[in-house]
């Protein structure tokens, strides 16, 4: 079985996230989802709308997710390749280049973005 593993806050869950995560699933046979941790979203300066459980639930509930862990700290992404036997580390081309020494450990992809959505847009475009 072939286990893939991505990060993020993915807050107020968009189109964006999905097809990162459909496209993520697509590469193995099991995704894992290390979701930020609101103790996390702080050390990163950020401040998700909804919480943690809020958010893990969501996550859960899409198709192309099989399980979700929590993130709490930077240095945790290697801890969790070799605890979960991971094939494929994948983030978005946000992220490009920035986790290039996990590929000690596995492989290391970076999906294109989408266009037009992002969830600082959304709470942007809602505050106008
Ligand atoms: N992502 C994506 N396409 C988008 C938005 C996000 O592929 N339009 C990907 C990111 O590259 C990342 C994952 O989704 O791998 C989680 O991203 P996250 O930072 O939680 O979402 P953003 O919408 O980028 O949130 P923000 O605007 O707060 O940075």
């Amino acid at each position: 079985m072939k286990k893939v593993i991505t990060y993020g806050t993915f807050d107020l869950l968009h189109w964006g996230h999905v097809n990162l995560l459909k496209r993520a699933r697509e590469l193995g046979d099991y995704l894992i989802v290390g979701l930020s941790s609101d103790e996390f979203n702080k050390i990163k300066h950020k401040q998700s709308f909804h919480k943690y459980e809020e958010r893990r639930l969501i996550l859960e509930a899409i198709r192309y997710v099989d399980e979700v862990i929590p993130e709490d700290n930077w240095t945790q992404k290697e801890e969790d390749i070799k605890k979960y036997s991971i094939d494929t580390f994948v983030m978005g081309s946000d992220w490009e280049n920035e986790f290039d020494e996990l590929s000690e450990l596995c492989e290391v992809k970076y999906l294109k973005r989408t266009d037009g959505i992002s969830t600082s847009q959304i709470k942007e475009d809602l505050s106008n």
